[in-house]
């Protein structure tokens, strides 16, 4: 359905029923920032529930953070972001208008030319705006906004708005061990708002410059810990189809496919087709220098399949960084290691660290720095290394928004026809989960039972109140706004406590007590 959908109709849908409005809209609205209405802001909010509960609450290895927006410069230059965190843009001389360099070739079927840090334009790069050829090089351009702390505009009072909830967690990652009571491995889970100065926001809201994120780091211990601990690390070659509950043995290769399997299964749970959801294996030089490996997981949207979310495995890159930058030491004391490796003879000892620093120096590592590693893993502490599942709250409402938008034609008993816009939301993620409607409005002894059924049905979930217009009407406003079931108390209700209940995707009806639709709804919305 998704890609047969022109967003045109979409955008059209949720402003008219209050999914997304563009920010700032009464003043001629502002690029690249939406808002969340009423239905909008339900769905987004359910989406961050479902994620939370899955990635945190049920489970005994993550805990959460909620971190500030803005932090301490010197994270931004320790994670990177400051020198590196840009994006190649050009400028139409004629027109004026500012293109990503990267965007403009590949919708031209070009490939933008890498001369090591630096990026060239091809031949036959056009401006996409006036077709000019009259384009400048391309240079590079932060996207972090800039703020100042305070009420001085100097650069010591610079800072940015985070563009990532990520850095945050590693930021804070001594305090949580220290509080948290987890072991390595353990996760942190963060959700939030985070900023980027994108070039060129486009397809509606799929990449903005205000968006949310929902980022886990799960920190695991490196492989040569492991091999001491368990003898051998387990790799996927020996586990392919991740049988069973993860085991101490797994190496971050096992760890990384884990946490893709759980998050495709997590898309497929709240409604997304298997068979629209995809992997994007990232290889060679697409990879940052210091990931080991990184899947986007991508849905097939109408404008193209593109990224939901990143899954990568990023090494001790993050934590050696802050290490790096802050002075303070970010390696944890691990027991079992210290046990493990206090097993061993000198001649075990002495194998174990030929092998580490052959291994090391063979990726081009300085062997100083494969020693102190294999010294201080013989003291049993390490810096943990991370697998990084990051994804977008807001592209995700947007990928459920296209999944769930559907036309059909209805002929009624005369052989008229009509066409229903119907969003098909999981019940699990829909805005709205029930419509509560008295069957006329002048019959207060009906009127009352109704009210009294909403009020009881809505402390359990966002139910929706509509007494104006036919029933027909009502049910029509409920599936444009994706509520998965209407009831409706009628004369029937008062002699024997059932409401009639319509599902919105079959549209059949059936009676039931309240008590029966409560266990029904329960056991669909999960
Ligand atoms: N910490 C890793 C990280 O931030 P990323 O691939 O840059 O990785 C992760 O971002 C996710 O955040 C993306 O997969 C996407 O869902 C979302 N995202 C990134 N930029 C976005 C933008 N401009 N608008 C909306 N969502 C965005």
């Amino acid at each position: 359905m998704s890609k047969k959908l022109d967003m045109e109709i979409l955008a059209s849908l949720c402003k008219r029923r209050g999914f997304i409005f563009q920010s700032s809209e009464l003043y001629g609205g502002i690029n690249g920032f939406w808002d969340y209405g009423p239905l909008g802001c339900e769905l987004k909010r359910n989406i961050k529930d479902a994620w939370w509960k899955a990635v945190v609450r049920t489970r005994e290895d993550v805990v959460g953070l909620e971190a500030t927006i803005i932090m301490h410069p010197s994270i931004w230059k320790a994670s990177g972001h400051a020198d590196g965190f840009a994006d190649p843009m050009v400028d139409c001389k004629d027109c004026r208008k500012r293109f990503r360099a990267d965007q403009l070739c590949e919708d031209q079927g070009l490939e933008l030319i890498k001369n090591g840090a630096a990026f060239a334009l091809p031949e036959g790069a056009v401006c996409p705006a006036c077709g000019s050829k009259n384009l400048t090089e391309p240079r590079s351009f932060n996207l972090m906004f800039k703020t100042f702390v305070g009420p001085v505009e100097d650069e010591s009072n610079a800072a940015w708005l985070r563009p990532e909830t990520a850095q945050a967690i590693f930021a804070q990652f001594n305090n949580i061990f220290a509080t948290a009571r987890q072991k390595i491995p353990f996760g942190v889970a963060q959700m939030g708002k985070s900023f980027r100065n994108e070039i060129n926001p486009r397809n509606y809201t799929f990449r903005s410059r205000e968006f949310e994120q929902m980022e886990l780091e799960f920190f695991i211990r490196p492989d040569e810990a492991i091999e001491l601990i368990c003898g051998k690390v387990t790799t996927l070659a020996d586990n392919p189809d991740l049988a069973g509950e993860p085991q101490e043995s797994w190496g971050w290769e096992v760890w990384h496919r884990y946490w893709v399997e759980q998050r495709l299964s997590w898309y497929r749970a709240i409604g997304l087709p298997a068979g629209d959801l995809e992997q994007y294996w990232q290889v060679g030089d697409e990879l940052a220098h210091y990931a080991r490996a990184c899947v986007d997981i991508e849905y097939a949207f109408p404008f193209g399949v593109q990224e939901l979310e990143g899954i990568a495995a990023r090494s001790d890159f993050d934590l050696t960084q802050h290490q790096k930058h802050s002075g303070k030491q970010m390696d944890v004391f691990d027991e079992t290691l210290k046990q493990a490796a206090g097993k061993l003879d000198d001649a075990a000892r002495g194998a174990f660290s030929q092998r580490v620093v052959a291994d090391w120096t063979g990726r081009g590592k300085p062997e100083e720095e494969a020693r102190a590693f294999v010294a201080k893993l013989f003291d049993g502490k390490y810096v943990p290394h991370v697998i990084e599942p990051s994804a977008g709250t807001d592209r995700l409402a947007l990928a459920l928004l296209c999944n769930a938008y559907d036309e059909e034609t209805l002929t009624d008993d005369k052989g008229k026809t009509d066409m229903r816009t119907v969003m098909r939301f999981h019940p699990s993620i829909a805005p709205i989960k029930l419509g509560v409607f008295p069957l006329v409005k002048n019959k207060p002894e009906l009127y009352a039972k109704a009210r009294e059924i909403f009020a009881r049905l809505q402390r359990r979930w966002n139910c929706f109140w509509d007494e104006s217009g036919a029933i027909g009407r009502r049910y029509r406003r409920m599936d444009e706004a994706g509520t998965p079931w209407c009831a409706t108390v009628d004369f029937q209700t008062l002699e024997d406590g059932t409401v009639t209940l319509r599902d919105r995707d079959s549209m059949q009806q059936v009676r039931l007590t309240v008590l029966e639709l409560i266990d029904k709804l329960d056991s669909e919305i999960g």
